[in-house]
């Protein structure tokens, strides 16, 4: 599907934002595991977090809507679980994949995860290796999907240091810690999405700088009713385009503000922004509030280190903002861009040059000049939700009209994007 958007000069309006998938789909294998019945108010009908509810429905969990759109997951432990009839279907999700992994690990029947064919690329031994070094019985095609995972004996505790700062491996191997015979501890360096930690409640200890968390076979999750707080990472498209659109103002209720996922909203007020957040308060474990965004001059600004794993899905739209902004902005650290859903740096960089962009690209980051003004053309989403939402942005500012191939990606995490957008033009 192709998208054409034309450049404006005003937007106004209130967004509904998507329930966050992080959570969703954390919500939903915790339900699953818990021993009862867990009500999840707000579950996503993007194609990730459904992507989750269908592998658990393949291994046997009863998952239903009611009517309102409340959506029963009837959790029977891990004992609960049934060997599928097929392989398990992550479709586009690297969290599908790798949580659902640890869990399975320590499992007595056999499973394959299998995936599309971005999914197919991305990296799997980053949770092959430590769950190997617990005793599960793990293999993959050239370090990737499928995953064939076969019945371990046992499984072991172990100490890990996560050698990438990667809450999708972090929670993999916390999740086979519920499991093994004994704690099961992760250390990381670089703090990364905390929802796992959070919502299952596992102790987590601050020395030397570090973060160490801690699993065990006691720490299970228990049933419960959930409200989802909104996606902070669709925010993020809408917080860009109201800062950069000359006139209008945005509003963005219920928004996931958790501390491990709003380096944005810090990076983009260094840059000049007026993002103003009020209302703040904790709903389901995780903090919310309400966002208003307001047109603003921006400046450009550098992102590295520890700031990364803070805002990593937000760098295509940061990239955006980069381009309005005066001056340079620079984001290095990055690398693990070239392993998302498509290589990010790749494909930012490609569509940006195709715009008029003053852009560089660095194996682990790119730099842009901002200032130079964009003329719309043809662009691609290169099969990426977050590359697709990020270039209907750029349409907004670019001279003319910006036609985004594969423009329907957006559904992976939020199906009603292009209407959205249009809703408030
Ligand atoms: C996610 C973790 C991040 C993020 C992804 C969702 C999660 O990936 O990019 O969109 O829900 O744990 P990594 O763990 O690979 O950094």
């Amino acid at each position: 599907m192709t998208r054409t958007v034309s450049q404006v000069r005003r937007l106004e309006g209130t967004v509904a934002l998507p329930a966050d998938k992080s959570v969703a789909h954390r919500a939903a294998l915790f339900s699953a595991l818990a021993h009862g019945e867990s009500t999840l108010n707000n579950y996503p009908t993007s194609a990730d977090p459904q992507s989750t509810l269908g592998c658990l429905r393949q291994l046997g969990v009863q998952a239903e809507y009611s009517p309102i759109g409340q959506l029963f997951i009837r959790g029977r432990g891990h004992d609960g679980l049934r060997a599928p009839t097929a392989p398990l279907n992550c479709g586009n999700s690297g969290t599908t994949m790798r949580l659902l992994a640890g869990i399975l690990a320590g499992l007595p029947f056999a499973t394959s995860l299998v995936g599309d064919s971005s999914l197919g690329y991305r990296p799997m031994t980053r949770i092959a290796r430590p769950l190997q070094q617990m005793g599960a019985k793990i293999r993959l095609t050239d370090g990737h999907a499928p995953v064939h995972i076969d019945p371990a004996r046992t499984l072991y505790g172990i100490t890990y240091r996560l050698p990438v700062p990667s809450a999708q491996v972090k929670s993999c191997v916390l999740l086979a810690g519920l499991k093994a015979q004994s704690s099961t501890i992760v250390i990381e360096a670089l703090r990364s999405r905390d929802h796992t930690e959070r919502m299952l409640g596992l102790p987590v200890k601050q020395i030397q700088g570090k973060r160490h968390i801690t699993s065990a076979p006691h720490l299970i999750p228990r049933p419960a009713t959930r409200t989802l707080p909104r996606d902070f990472s669709t925010a993020a498209f809408f917080m860009v385009a109201g800062s950069i659109i000359p006139a209008g103002e945005l509003r963005l209720p219920d928004t996931g503000l958790n501390p491990t996922r709003t380096g944005l909203l810090g990076v983009l007020r260094m840059m000049g922004a007026d993002v103003d957040v009020a209302r703040e308060r904790v709903v389901g474990g995780e903090p919310i509030g309400d966002l208003t965004v307001r047109p603003a001059e921006l400046r450009g600004v550098t992102v590295r280190g520890a700031q990364v794993p803070n805002l990593i899905d937000e760098i295509p739209i940061l990239a955006i903002a980069g381009t309005l902004a005066t001056g340079r902005t620079v984001i290095r650290d990055a690398r693990e861009l070239r392993v998302k859903e498509c290589d990010r740096i790749h494909a930012m960089v490609t569509n940006l040059r195709l715009l008029g962009a003053n852009i560089e690209e660095f194996e682990d980051g790119l730099a842009i000049t901002g200032g130079r003004p964009l003329a719309g053309t043809d662009v691609s989403s290169f099969g990426d939700h977050r590359i697709a939402m990020a270039m209907g942005v750029a349409g907004l500012v670019a001279r003319g009209h910006t036609t985004i191939h594969g423009a329907d990606a957006a559904s992976v995490s939020f199906p009603g994007f292009w209407d959205v957008l249009t809703s408030l033009i």
